[in-house]
């Protein structure tokens, strides 16, 4: 896997902007994994890729249902957050290949947590705290 940018975000607004850009260029089948610490804002990226693929349901952390389904956008987005998972097995018994393999847009927090499950051509964003309130660093892959 390779690092291919590295985008200084400022604020809970550039989040907003590369979200809203990300979901431009997505296409059918294709999986965001979001690697960061608690807080470092999977969610609210989440919920600026859905905007920007015209979902207006409210997004919220699938904690506990493990993935959410919204039909409503440009293209079907599922929305994992695998935080509770025990182990990679369980994602898999979820019916995560299905998900993956369809042609909706599969977004999953805490991906490294069931990284062996994860298709090696998704797109990464590694994301940690900035120095600053607000700041983020994203290490893309893509
Ligand atoms: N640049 C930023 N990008 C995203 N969120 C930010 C940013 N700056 C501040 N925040 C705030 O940080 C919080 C991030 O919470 P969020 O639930 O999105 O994190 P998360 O990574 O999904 O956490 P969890 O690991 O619990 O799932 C929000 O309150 C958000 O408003
Ligand atoms: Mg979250």
């Amino acid at each position: 896997m390779e690092i291919k940018r590295s985008i200084e975000i400022k604020s809970e607004e550039d989040t907003k902007a590369f979200g809203l850009e990300l979901a431009e260029r997505l296409e059918p089948g294709q999986v965001v994994a979001l690697i960061g610490d608690l807080g470092t804002g999977k969610t609210t990226l989440t919920k600026y890729i859905a905007q920007g693929l015209g979902i207006t349901s409210h997004i919220s952390s699938p904690t506990f249902t493990i993935v959410k389904e919204y039909h409503e956008g440009r293209l079907p987005l599922y929305h994992f957050d695998v935080y509770r998972i025990a182990d990679p097995e369980e994602f898999f018994n979820i019916g995560a290949e299905e998900y993956l393999n369809g042609d909706g847009v599969c977004i999953i927090e805490w991906a490294d947590l069931v990284m062996e499950e994860i298709p090696d051509d998704s797109l990464f964003v590694f994301i940690e705290y900035g120095q600053k309130e607000g700041e983020r660093i994203y290490r893309c892959t893509f």
